[in-house]
Formats: C-alpha cells, structure tokens, sequence
C-alpha cells in the first residue's frame, strides 16, 4: 500500500527560499482548479509571500469515463483558457505543478505511472501509463503554451507541504475529501523501493485501499457491500467507501431506505428520489448534522425527497447520519493513530509532537467532523500532542513549492552536469588516447634524449621462476611512505616467503628539503629497523624500490632523470640514486648492506605477482603516482645497444602522456589550474589526470568553481576549500563508497571542515566519481594500448596476459578497478588481461629481483646457454 513520491525529503531539508511563479493544476477532489502561485522573492512562502488565483472548471460526467486523452485534453484547454483570462503571456515558458489525486508509482517528482482511478473518475487508457507524460502530451496538442511539467504530487502530499510552511512539525498530510488518504514522511531507510538510507522521504500511503485484501471484511455492513457492488471499481478502496465524502451520503440512504421498506419509518413509504442512488448527499448529512439547525435541516432534505417524515423520523435519520459520520471519523482516526504510532517507533519516541495537515470537503464542511476526529485520535494517543491544520487554501501552495525546489534542482542538475562534461569522455576519446599512448611507447623506445613518455630500461630481463632463496633487505621509496623490509625466500615455495616490514612516513620538508637531508633520512630509517630485526652487523644483499624516473645502465646504477609526485629534494636530479643512499650509509657508519638492485615499484610490483603467476608481465601502479612497466623484446628497445636476446622489463614512466600537448584536447581548466599549482607545472600531465596525488586536487578545483557559482556550499568559498591537498585519496574512496550513507558523506565534508547540506554531499559525490571515473577510463586506456603492444610483438591473434597492480587509488577506491579494468577490456578486445593485486608491495620483487638467478645479465644468461 505504500507508492513513494519522489526525493521530497530533500526539500524539507532546504531553508524556504524558494522562489518565483508557477502554474498549478489541481485534479481529482471534488473541484477541478487551475491557479497561478506567485512567490515573492525574499520573501517565500514560509512568510506568507503567496499569491494565488484560481478558476474551477467543471469536468463533464462523461470525461469522467471516457478516453483518458479527452480528459487531460480538457485539463490543457482549460489551462489555456486561464492563462488567456488572467492575460498570462503566451510566449514565456510556465512552469507547471500538478496535483493529482490517485494512486500513483512514482520514480521521481515529474514521472507517476497512475495504478488505477479510483473515486468518480474512470477515464480508459491511462492506468498503467505516466500521467505527467499524458499531461505534456494533451498540452503540445491543445498547442501554443510554453509549459514544463515539473513535479506531481498527490493531494495529501500537497496538503502536507501547505500546512509545513507554516508548521515545522507538519509531517502528515491527510484527505478527508470526495476520497480518503493520507501520506507521512518515513525513514529512508525503510523505503526499499528507494536508495539510500538517510533522511526521510513523504510516502503516499494510499490508505483508502485498506480492506481490499479483506482485512476488514469483519467490519462490513450490507450496506458497505452495497456501496461497493454499485460503484465504479468493485472490491477496490474498501476503506475510502467506508470512510469518506463520496460515498457517506450513499451510506445513509441505503440504511434509511432499508428502515423504511421495514415500515421503522415514513410509515413504511418509500419514495422514487429514496431509491435512487446519489440523492442523499455528503453536504446532506452535514445539514443534517449541524448544531440548532440540524433536525430542521433533516426535514427539509427528507421532505426533498418526496417524503413526509414525522419528528420521529427526522431523528432516526439524523441519528443514521451521525453513526455513518461517527463511524467515518473513528476509523480515520485509528488510521492515524497507526501512522502516528509508527512515526513514534521509527523515531524511538516516548512522546510525538506532531501536527496533520488536513484538507478535503468531509473535514472542512461537517460541522462535528474535527471534533470527534481529534478527541478520538488523542485518546488512542494521549502520549502524543498532535495538533491539526486546515490546509484553507488548498493543495496547490505546496505544490507549488515542491515545484519550486524541482525547478532550482533541475536548473543545478543542468549547470553541474555542464561543469562535468569535459571530464566525461566518449569511446572515440579513450580510443584516441590508447592510440597516443602507443605512440608514445613507440617514440619513448626509439629515441634517446627526452620523449614524453621516457620508456626507461630497467635491466630486468625475466620475471622470477621460483628458484629464488635467501633472505634480502628490500628499502621501498616514493608510494604513500618509506617501507623497510626483510624477505625471506625459500626454493619453490612461494607461499612461505617470510615478510617482516616496517613503516616510516617522510615528512614534507624531507622530501623537499635537500638530497643529503632527505638520504640521511633513509639511511636512518634503515638503522632503526636493522635495530627492530636485530640486523645491524649483518651485510644483508638489499634491492631498493625508488618509484621515480631513473636512467639506468646497469641494475644497481639509477640516475635520476627529474623527481615526480611529491618530491623536489635538491642535488638529486642527474645523480645516481645508489650512490647517494651509499653515502648517506657511510656517513652514519653504524651499518652496512650491499645494495644489489634498483628498480622503479612498477618493476617491483611485477615481479612480486609474477612470482606467484608468471603469465604477470605487466606492472601497474595507481596510486600517489601511476606508472606501467611491461617485458618489451629487446630487439624494439632501438635506443639500448642490446639489440638481440629475448626481453627486458621496460618501465614507461607513462605519467608522462601528454607533456608535449598530446593531450590538450581532453584537458579541462581545472586540470591546467593543478598543473600549475603543482610543484612540476608542465610535467606529468597523464599523471595529473589519473593519480591519486591529483584527484582530490581536481575535485577541489571543480567544487570551488560549483562554489563561485552559487551551486554548492550555499556559494560560501571558506578558507578549508581555498586549502590545497584537503582531498586526499582516502576521502574520494570514501565519499564514493556505495555502502556509505549521504549522511556519512555529510560527516566526511565536515571533518574536512565543508558544512555541507544534504544537496552538497550529492553534488560532491557526483564529482568525485565523475572525475575518479575519468582516472580510471583513462588508465584502462592506457593499459589496453600496453597489452596490445605486447600482443602485436608476439604476433598473436590473441593475448592472455596478468598485470600485477599495486596502490591505494586500486586497492581502496571503491571503483577505480573495475572501470579501469571494463575500459581495458572494451578497448583491448584480443586481450585477455587479469589484474591481481600486489600482496606485500612492491619490495619482495625489489628483493626478487636482488635474489642470486636474476642478477645474470643477459650477456651472462646467453655464454652459459651457449657453454
Ligand atoms: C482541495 C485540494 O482543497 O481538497 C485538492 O486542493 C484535494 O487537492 C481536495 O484533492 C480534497 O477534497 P475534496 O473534498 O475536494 O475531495
Ligand atoms: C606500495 C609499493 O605497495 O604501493 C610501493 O610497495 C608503491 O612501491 C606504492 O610505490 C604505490 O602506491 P601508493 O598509493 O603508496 O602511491
Ligand atoms: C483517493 C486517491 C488518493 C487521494 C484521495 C483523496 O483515495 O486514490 O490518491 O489522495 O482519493 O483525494
Ligand atoms: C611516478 C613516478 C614513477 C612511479 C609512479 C608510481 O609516476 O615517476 O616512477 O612508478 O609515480 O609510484
């Protein structure tokens, strides 16, 4: 029984600013209106800055039954003839809110697909069908209106909000019209058929069907039955028969007439206007129930219908009315007291207060109706202060409302999906940059000297084949922190390699201090853990990860060609790594180690996965940086001396695409303004787009941009936005995690110091993921121009091949894998690529790589092949 209405808690979470005019229709109560709703700026309507003007216009009985498009064409043409009476410009565009009465399954505020009619309407050909679509319909053919259609409400939904404006408590809205229903605002989290799980949504509860499952067959009279036999939808809306306007009248007429046919009244006469259906009114019975008057009116209404009633008579009659009339009242109220009851549970009250906002011809116009409704209601609920509000204008204010905020939504919706297209690329675009970024790989292996993407040999000639023992001291520099490890290998079993490591962070001013600073740093770092593991006077072989370019001609030289990510330590640049970390080494002179290997993590991360799958060829880091290596055949490294044998691990530096402008054509200006407030400006421009150091960067740039312009954080630009680097990775991952609630979002961008509403938190979200999801494509891009490479240098048809990945954008963000790993599978569809994570980083492969069998050179491997 429960329909929901649309993302109307998000409204009721927003300060009334709303403003300016709408059209509104108002169908299916007892009067058809059209109105004009102006909201004075400044003002809203919380502060009675409302104007309405209306115009009822009757709706033919046969459109009531006939074809659904007749209807809703005399619904357009009346609209028209309003805005003609009122002198409303023809020529400017009119938003419009509708309400509509009936039973509607709704996915969002301007879309309802009508469950069924009920009341005196019966039109054919729209259950089933979105009647917002029929309205936009019937009004392009009554033609030469200009109207948007923005949201549908329900009745009660409408009376609810009319009554809020005025009344923060209003959280019920209640008809008590032609029909019955009434709607109240739920826990989102108990709306399945709807995302999320905070807030509250306004739930339709369409209560007028309860019975029709035959709950309250115990409660029917034959004279219930007999309402429900004559009327249009048999066994439907037992309780609105029950209950309200269009049928109490009928209710007591049957009753009368069956006392009359036993001779109880009128002598036993029975009159033609007695036996026909309709005569006695609801307005009758709330003549007949009015204080003074009321006996009098009795008489009248009976003598009406061609009888001649004693004084007798006129009482029974007025006594059949206030049963009927009483009954309605109480079942309304014990309805209520349910919802009420279930507001209370859901909120984990002892008391409520409350109040129900209430409308309809039956609560407004019979003169004990309130009374009796509200002493019953607080006397099933006396721990609860439920105040009551006649909505006296009518539904269309708070129509006109929910339509106001539709309207600002839709207008941010519009501007924010505009500031993100840039960042939403085609498939031609991604096909394009796999296609650069081959050119790239080719042009990197061909020329010595600068190439943006820099193509390095790493001397790593095959990945390890588990004859690796030994324990090795592995030193990890450049991801997220500084790692030390010790790893132990034991032939042939690689699920026994023994790990023990320890974490250092390296604070800022060491990265960007001086190089001495910062190798004094490590050396030191090495110190405390050979203390940790008690190693200190052991000369331990050691392979060092250094997750930056290095030009290197041997396995244990690396020159480093510029630093990347974070750092700019000075004296480094143009200098050989080893040698640093050597010297730093000597000057402490409380240790030693032989350091045998230096690789970049990508080279590390491949290897450490090959040793467990050796179809791993691949390395991918997507973390603070990114970074791809891959086995490249020799015979392709042109500008390498070493043109025969098989292969060599070859690590791209791919963060490098676009450093000569090959990518200018998907950059956006908030990727140019990173760039230039980075610390390389003009370097590592792929980098820039897809790592983890620059994402948060990039959503910050956005979201201050959405700031200026008024569509986020109420268009304050406060100092923790203006602050570089808020954004780290581990937020973006958390923000986009589906299982995180907006509320936790909320509490997100408050610890990082965004007070954010509830539209925010969406908004951010929806940035975060637009632009993560962009780092990701752009990586599956990239990757599927590596696979392909490979397979091309194999002259395969077909490719399988695993990349071993490592770093925390892949590992914790929520996402980034699997569309990193969809886009490399669509754009590389002859590859067959599997992506398993690194399990102990990259530094068991830097100590792989320093374990005795991969040391042979090439030239070593190939004389004793030959020997
Ligand atoms: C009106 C509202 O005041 O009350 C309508 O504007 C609503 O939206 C109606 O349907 C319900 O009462 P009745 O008596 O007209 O059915
Ligand atoms: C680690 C590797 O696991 O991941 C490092 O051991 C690598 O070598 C790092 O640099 C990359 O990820 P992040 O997120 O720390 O930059
Ligand atoms: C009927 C409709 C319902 C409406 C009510 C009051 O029960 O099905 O949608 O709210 O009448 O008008
Ligand atoms: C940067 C470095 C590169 C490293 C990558 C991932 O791009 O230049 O060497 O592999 O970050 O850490």
């Amino acid at each position: 029984m429960q329909y929901k209405v649309g993302n109307i808690f998000l409204f009721l979470s927003f300060t009334p600013a709303e403003k300016g005019q709408f059209l509104a229709l108002d169908l299916g109560g007892s009067k058809f209106k059209v109105l004009q709703v102006k909201v004075r700026e400044g003002m809203g309507i919380r502060r009675g800055g409302v104007e309405m003007e209306e115009k009822t216009y009757p709706i033919p009985k046969e459109l009531l039954v006939g074809r659904g498009t007749e209807l809703f064409d005399h619904v357009s043409e009346s609209l028209k003839d309003f805005l003609h009476e009122k002198n409303i410009s023809l020529d400017k565009k009119h938003p419009l809110a509708f309400t509509f009465s009936f039973a509607c399954e709704q996915s969002s505020l301007d879309q309802g697909s009508l469950l069924g009619w009920s009341k005196n309407y019966r039109a054919r050909g729209l259950q089933g069908k979105d009647v917002v679509q029929a309205l936009r319909d019937a009004i392009d053919r009554t033609g030469g209106m200009d109207i948007e259609v923005l949201a549908m409400v329900n009745d009660t939904v409408a009376t609810m909000m009319t009554c809020g404006f005025d009344d923060n408590y209003c959280e019920v809205g209640l008809i008590i019209g032609t029909g019955t229903n009434a709607c109240y605002m739920e826990e989102l989290r108990h709306v399945d058929l709807v995302e999320g799980d905070e807030g509250r949504m306004c739930v339709n509860t369409e209560w007028g069907a309860f019975g029709d499952d035959g709950a309250l067959d115990d409660y029917l009279t034959e004279f219930d039955r007999d309402v429900d036999a004559a009327s249009n939808n048999q066994g439907k809306q037992i309780f609105e028969k029950m209950v309200s306007g269009m049928y109490l009248g009928e209710l007591v007429r049957l009753v009368v007439l069956k006392m009359a046919k036993l001779g109880l009244l009128f002598d036993g006469h029975v009159s033609d206007a007695l036996r026909t259906k309709g005569k006695i009114t609801t307005a009758n019975v709330a003549a007949m129930e009015e204080y003074k008057n009321g006996l009098k009116n009795t008489r009248d209404i009976l003598t009406g219908l061609s009888l001649t009633p004693s004084q007798d008579d006129c009482i029974a009659v007025q006594h059949v009315s206030t049963i009927v009339s009483f009954r309605s009242s109480n079942l309304v109220a014990a309805g209520l007291a349910a919802i009420l009851t279930r507001i209370k549970q859901n909120r984990n009250l002892r008391a409520l207060r409350i109040t129900v906002g209430v409308d309809g011809a039956v609560y407004k116009t019979h003169p004990q109706y309130p009374k009796r409704l509200h002493k019953v209601v607080r006397r099933l609920l006396p721990e609860c202060h439920v105040r009551f509000v006649l909505s006296d204008s009518g539904s269309s204010k708070g129509a006109a409302l929910v339509t106001a905020v539709a309207q600002r939504l839709a207008s941010q919706k519009r501007k924010v999906d505009e500031t993100l297209s840039p960042f939403r690329l085609s498939h031609e675009q991604l096909q394009l940059v796999k296609a650069r970024m081959r050119a790239g790989l080719e042009a990197g292996l061909k020329r010595k000297g600068s190439t943006a993407i820099k193509m390095l040999p790493s001397f790593v000639y095959r990945t390890p084949d588990g004859t690796e023992h030994g324990k090795y001291l592995a030193l990890d520099l450049g991801g997220t922190n500084f790692r030390a490890l010790l790893v132990n290998f034991k032939k042939g079993l690689q699920q026994n390699t023994r790990l023990h490591h320890k974490i250092y962070t390296i604070p800022l001013e060491i990265m960007q201090g001086t190089g001495e600073e910062l190798f004094d740093h490590i050396a030191e770092c090495i110190s405390d853990f050979l203390d940790y593991m008690g190693l200190k006077n052991a000369r331990l072989p050691a392979g060092f990860t250094f997750s930056f370019p290095c030009e290197q001609t041997a396995l244990d030289t690396g020159t480093l060609v510029s630093w990347t990510k974070g750092f700019k330590a000075t004296d480094c640049e143009g200098h050989d790594v080893v040698s640093m970390l050597r010297e730093a080494i000597k000057r402490r002179n409380d240790f030693d180690l032989d350091i045998a290997a230096v690789v970049n993590d990508t080279v590390g991360t491949m290897m450490s996965c090959a040793y467990e799958d050796p179809q791993c060829e691949v390395g991918l880091i997507a973390g603070t940086g990114t970074n791809v290596c891959y086995m490249e055949e020799l015979k392709n490294i042109e500008k390498t001396e070493q043109s025969t044998g098989q292969k060599m691990c070859i690590n791209t530096e791919w963060g490098g695409l676009g450093d000569d402008g090959s990518l200018d054509d998907i950059i956006t200006p908030y990727d140019v303004e990173v760039d230039q407030t980075s610390i390389n400006p003009g370097k590592q421009r792929f980098e820039k787009l897809t790592s983890g150091m620059y994402l948060g960067e990039v959503v910050r740039q956005v979201l201050l941009d959405l700031t200026r312009g008024g569509l986020l954080f109420r268009g304050h630009v406060t100092e923790a936005l203006k602050t570089a680097g808020i954004f780290q990775t581990k937020y973006l991952s958390q923000i986009e995690s589906d299982r995180l609630a907006l509320l936790q979002v909320r509490s997100i961008l408050q610890g990082l110091g965004l007070d954010s509403t509830c539209n925010d938190s969406i908004i951010v979200k929806q940035v975060c993921g637009t632009v993560s999801r962009r780092a990701a494509q752009l990586c599956g891009a990239g990757m599927a121009a590596v696979v392909d490479k490979i397979r091309e240098n194999r002259g395969l048809d077909h490719l399988n091949v695993t990349v071993g990945v490592d770093g925390a954008l892949y590992k914790l963000h929520p996402h980034f894998s699997g569309v990193l790993q969809e886009t490399a599978r669509v754009l590389a569809p002859q590859c067959n690529v599997t992506f398993l994570p690194s399990e102990e980083g990259s530094g068991k492969g830097a100590a792989l790589i320093t374990a005795v069998p991969l040391l042979l050179t090439r030239q070593q491997e190939t004389s004793s092949e030959s020997s």
